[in-house]
């Protein structure tokens, strides 16, 4: 079992998370309902950071709530106890184990606000740690660089949104997600060559907007880690406030522009980064226009965009795992890396 046999294991995970955690889910969303909450603060590190940055969109757009990313550091470097006073706080982690992280929920549990592990590890010290744990039943990640537990912590996030609102129709939409993960594995021989044309690059920047800036960012980790290349991902708003002067011919940005409401802008900015600048664009998307503005990885139609970034990473990971391939790196050993890091 390699990085390769875990991106593709990702329907059969996804489809054992809905099956099985559906419930409990549910349950842990029936007991956040009183008192109720308003806000939500988030720890994590990493790839788990990142299905924090979507949870941030997902409960910001659907239940107006506010997210805050926690700073771990704010107690484990500097022994300060935020006040966590309305909040629901969740750590997001496969391993469950980082200190720092599980220190941000110890500490929300001593204040007696409730308190929710996301993790992979059903006995991790961040599952003991907090009050509610989901449980991710991705199997075993034994790759160094995570992907079935990312595309799982954004399903749970998912999962708990929708439970949280009753929202039926969301369900049976997460429920077809496991199809639409599959159908995107079909972008692998895309993915394969828009890669080996582009072994030798030296950088690039990658954008996404809204639900999608967590894949932005997801995807330009992969590629650090897997290929050692220096890739910058960006909100395609803040891109505009500077990194725009980067451009010059050919160089090579990555998009996420899938259906919905941040379609029309992002695609609009990626013309002109083509007429303008003749950037070198590889673009994810399931609309026609947009992929016909540079190198295309084509995604499943008729996905709500709050739950498409499940799918929209994974020709992402498949691109970053065969570039690694590409530029004669093995990316199931990423030089100087661990599965597990602790930070303290
Ligand atoms: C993922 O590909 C990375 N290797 C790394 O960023 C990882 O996500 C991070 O260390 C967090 O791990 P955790 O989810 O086990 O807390």
């Amino acid at each position: 079992m390699g990085l390769r046999d875990e991106i593709r294991e990702q329907p059969a995970a996804a489809r054992r998370l809905i099956d099985e955690g559906r419930e409990p889910i549910a349950r842990i969303a029936a007991a956040l309902r009183e008192p109720p909450f308003d806000t939500i603060v988030i720890a994590a590190r990493g790839t788990s950071d990142h299905a924090a940055v979507y949870a941030q969109y997902v409960f910001g757009v659907r239940h107006r709530v506010i997210v805050g990313l926690a700073a771990p550091s704010i107690g484990s470097v500097y022994g300060v106890e935020p006040r966590f006073a309305h909040s629901v706080v969740i750590g997001i982690s496969q391993s469950g184990e980082s200190p720092d992280v599980v220190g941000v929920i110890a500490a929300a549990r001593g204040q007696g606000v409730p308190t929710i592990a996301i993790t992979n590890s059903a006995g991790s010290p961040l599952a003991r740690a907090a009050e509610h744990s989901i449980d991710l039943r991705a199997g075993p990640e034994r790759a160094v660089a995570a992907t079935k537990t990312y595309t799982a912590e954004l399903l749970a996030v998912a999962l708990l949104s929708a439970s949280l609102s009753g929202d039926d129709a969301g369900l049976a939409a997460i429920d077809r997600l496991p199809d639409a993960i599959a159908a995107a594995l079909e972008t692998e021989a895309d993915t394969e060559r828009l890669a080996s044309t582009r072994a030798g690059m030296a950088g690039c920047v990658v954008l996404g907007r809204g639900f999608e800036y967590a894949t932005a960012r997801e995807w330009a980790l992969k590629l650090k880690e897997l290929a050692r290349l220096l890739a910058d991902p960006y909100s395609a708003a803040d891109f505009q406030h500077g990194p725009l002067a980067l451009l010059e011919p050919g160089f090579p940005v990555f998009a996420l522009a899938p259906s919905g409401a941040s379609a029309p802008d992002l695609i609009a900015l990626l013309g002109r980064l083509r007429d303008q600048f003749g950037v070198d664009l590889v673009v994810v998307s399931d609309r026609d226009d947009a992929l016909a503005l540079g190198a295309g990885l084509r995604l499943p139609p008729s996905i709500p965009d709050w739950l498409m970034p499940v799918v929209s990473i994974v020709p992402a990971q498949l691109f970053a795992y065969h570039l690694a391939r590409a530029r004669g790196q093995d990316p199931d050993s990423p030089r100087h890396i661990r599965k597990v890091t602790l930070t303290r």
